[in-house]
């Protein structure tokens, strides 16, 4: 492929070519753990499959191509690639990340890093003003998350990467809720981007994994290191499966958006709904910034509905299309309740002064009939008051 082939031929064939041997245009899923060497260490560039895999090595290289970077490196969860990834600093060293990250990354953080000797700042990163006075002369790492889960606040990469490449300070940005389709951090600032591949990256549900892009030679060795060392790698079928998902991601992100947008506004003009979070609304603190940082909105909405907790529960119980799951990107509609599912490892006081309250629904839009879906969440709506 070349460099300046436009993302919809990126995300069919980066990294892919027919098979040499026998012409087979989608790659092998090659399931071998070990490779024959004709003598030792002479080998054909693979040697075992934790270290290195054909179909992983072709993921990668797609991953990579989409989020216009030089290394992907793949892991069995988007937990597993955040975790190696902070494996990359050592003890005493220190993170400042947003105050509204993934429940799970919170909790590695929290009750994995903070005992290794790592320690995290948690800070608003809405609000870039006060972000130089919380470096200290020990920070290594900028966490942020945008748009983020489940309050759907944005941080502007480009002002946050800025501010932390003067002091030396390595930006990630988790792009998940966004794909490389709708941002593209590495063209803003950011050093390195981490995706949990469950999400739309793969988006049918059916696999879980993770990926770091990056195109800082050192931080991709030392992850290489590290993949191989630690050895949360993904099998090989799920790399087939990320593989096959990944050529209709551009037209799944642009239906996702499509329906998000109009059932986002449509949520809005509800009775029963107290308040809608999505970077698309004009009453979006932030949707400025939406316009100018992503190509779409994306297909996540999240909202107060009006009653709380047993509002909440009877609308959660009421849906006949959105399924009530946790998770998100697939190409069904999923509907969860963040406090109780997603991010009922954050503790309450934290929930709450994130806005994370007991009306908080989270909504992953899919990709059935929209008007399926309005009238699917009208009957709910209409069914929790
Ligand atoms: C934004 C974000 N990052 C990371 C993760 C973790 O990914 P995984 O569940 O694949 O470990 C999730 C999971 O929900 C997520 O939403």
């Amino acid at each position: 492929m070349a460099a300046s082939d436009r993302i919809e031929t990126l995300a069919i064939h980066a990294g892919q070519r027919p098979d040499p041997e026998t012409g087979a245009v989608m790659t092998p899923i090659h399931l071998s753990s070990t490779y024959a060497q004709a003598g030792p260490g002479e080998h054909k560039g693979f040697e075992y499959s934790r270290t290195d895999n054909p179909t992983r090595r072709t993921m990668e290289a797609c991953l990579a191509a989409l989020e216009a970077a030089t290394h992907g490196i793949a892991f069995s969860s988007g937990c597993a690639a955040t975790t190696t990834l902070f494996h990359t600093l050592s003890p005493g060293d220190h993170i400042v990340a947003c105050d509204d990250v993934y429940g799970g990354t919170f909790r590695i953080l929290d009750k994995v890093m903070k005992p290794l000797g790592i320690e995290t700042s948690w800070v608003d990163l809405t609000d870039l003003e006060g972000l130089a006075d919380v470096f200290r002369p020990e920070t290594k790492m900028l966490f942020a998350e945008t748009p983020t889960n489940p309050m759907l606040k944005l941080i502007d990469i480009r002002k946050a990467a800025a501010i932390a490449k003067e002091h030396g300070i390595t930006t990630v940005v988790d792009n998940t809720f966004a794909t490389p389709i709708n941002q593209r951090p590495l063209e803003l600032g950011a050093d390195v981007v981490v995706h949990s591949m469950t999400k739309y990256l793969n988006g049918h549900s059916d696999v879980v994994g993770g990926v770091i892009c990056t195109s800082d030679d050192a931080i991709a060795e030392r992850l290489r290191f590290l993949q191989n060392a630690i050895g949360a790698i993904p099998a090989p079928f799920d790399c087939f499966m990320v593989l096959r998902g990944l050529k209709t991601l551009p037209v799944r992100m642009e239906r996702h958006a499509q329906s998000a947008a109009d059932l986002a506004a449509w949520l809005e003009a509800r009775p029963e709904v107290e308040k809608v979070y999505y970077p698309g609304l004009p009453s979006h603190p932030q949707h400025a910034l939406a316009q100018e940082q992503m190509k779409t909105p994306g297909g996540m909405i999240s909202f107060v509905i009006a009653g709380g907790l047993p509002a909440a529960r009877k609308l959660l119980g009421a849906v006949r299309i959105f399924v009530c799951a946790e998770s998100l990107g697939g190409v069904e509609s999923l509907i969860e309740h963040p406090a109780i599912m997603t991010h009922g490892s954050v503790p309450v006081e934290s929930r709450e002064k994130l806005g994370i309250v007991d009306g908080l629904i989270r909504i992953s839009v899919g990709l059935e009939a929209l008007e399926d879906l309005r009238e699917d969440l009208a009957g709910a709506l209409e069914a929790s008051q």
